[in-house]
């Protein structure tokens, strides 16, 4: 049914994998549309209680989008992109079944975007988070300059996306970017767990707390906005510098 992710039912819970460890689970676009169509079926059948989205291995949930797919894109391109990207990450946000990111690894550039799209967040102990982007010579452009502020506040989001920092599961979860950190190998128990204790507790009533609390949170000029300045950025030189020296393994000169 799907090329890039596997999607597994186990009872009330969904268990749906990125399933591209020889790329570190990288975003590409029809990775992404996969997940969409998941989400979409999903809401449609209505017979979960809860979705875990994870990446295949241990050593990463996903290093950010596909690098080396969109490094020779032109503005339209990337604005298409990140548009359409953008529409998956908002049907994962405002889907009415809680979705949990359960974090194993890196969770880098678009990967933590996802994972902020995400209602919930629980994390392994060898997870990383960061939104390393300016190395590349662009913004975030999955909705990350606007969720990372959400969640963590505008001082530590900025300090992450200036810097580009990488930061352990320990300082994610002082940050309030994971609610609970535990071993790899209880991770996926653990969100089973949560969702299954979902059981008792009303799903309708669930789903009008995703949606009211979104509504606070609704920030459709900052997500367009984003869109923009990040395909603007496809046509600047940093661009090419940052995505060339990516491709060729080296550090890029700014
Ligand atoms: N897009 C495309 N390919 C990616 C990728 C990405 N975002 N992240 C990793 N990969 C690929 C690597 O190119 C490599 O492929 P190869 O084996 O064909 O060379 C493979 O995944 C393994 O990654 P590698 O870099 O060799 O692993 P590492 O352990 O040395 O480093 C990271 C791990 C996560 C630090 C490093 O892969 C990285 O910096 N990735 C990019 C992170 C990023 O900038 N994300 C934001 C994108 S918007």
């Amino acid at each position: 049914m799907y090329n890039l992710i596997t999607t597994e039912n186990q009872g009330i819970v969904q268990l749906i994998t990125l399933n591209r460890e020889d790329k570190l689970n990288a975003l590409n676009i029809e990775l992404i549309q996969e997940i969409g169509k998941e989400i979409d079926r999903l809401n449609h059948e209505n017979t979960v209680r809860g979705i875990i989205i994870t990446g295949k291995g241990n050593k990463a949930f996903a290093a950010g989008a596909d690098i080396t797919e969109f490094a020779g894109f032109n503005k339209i391109e990337a604005e298409k992109m990140s548009t359409n990207g953008g529409i998956v990450f908002q049907k994962i946000e405002q889907s009415r079944i809680p979705v949990i990111a359960a974090v194993n690894g890196f969770a880098l550039g678009g990967g933590c975007e996802l994972t902020m799209a995400c209602h919930i967040r629980i994390a392994s102990e060898n997870a990383k988070f960061g939104q390393p982007e300016v190395n590349l010579g662009l913004p975030p452009g999955y909705g990350g300059t606007q969720r990372l502020a959400q969640i963590i506040g505008k001082g530590r989001a900025l300090d992450m996306l200036i810097s580009a920092k990488i930061i352990d599961a320990q300082t994610a979860l002082h940050y309030g970017l994971v609610t609970s950190v535990v071993t790899i190998e209880e991770l996926l128990n653990t969100c089973k767990t949560y969702i299954e204790k979902l059981i008792h507790k009303s799903p309708v009533a669930i789903a009008e707390v995703i949606s009211c609390t979104n509504k606070l949170f609704e920030n459709t000029e900052g997500l367009k906005f984003e869109v923009d300045r990040f395909s603007d950025c496809f046509q600047l030189r940093d661009f090419k510098e940052g995505t060339v020296a990516f491709i060729e393994k080296r550090k890029p000169h700014f």
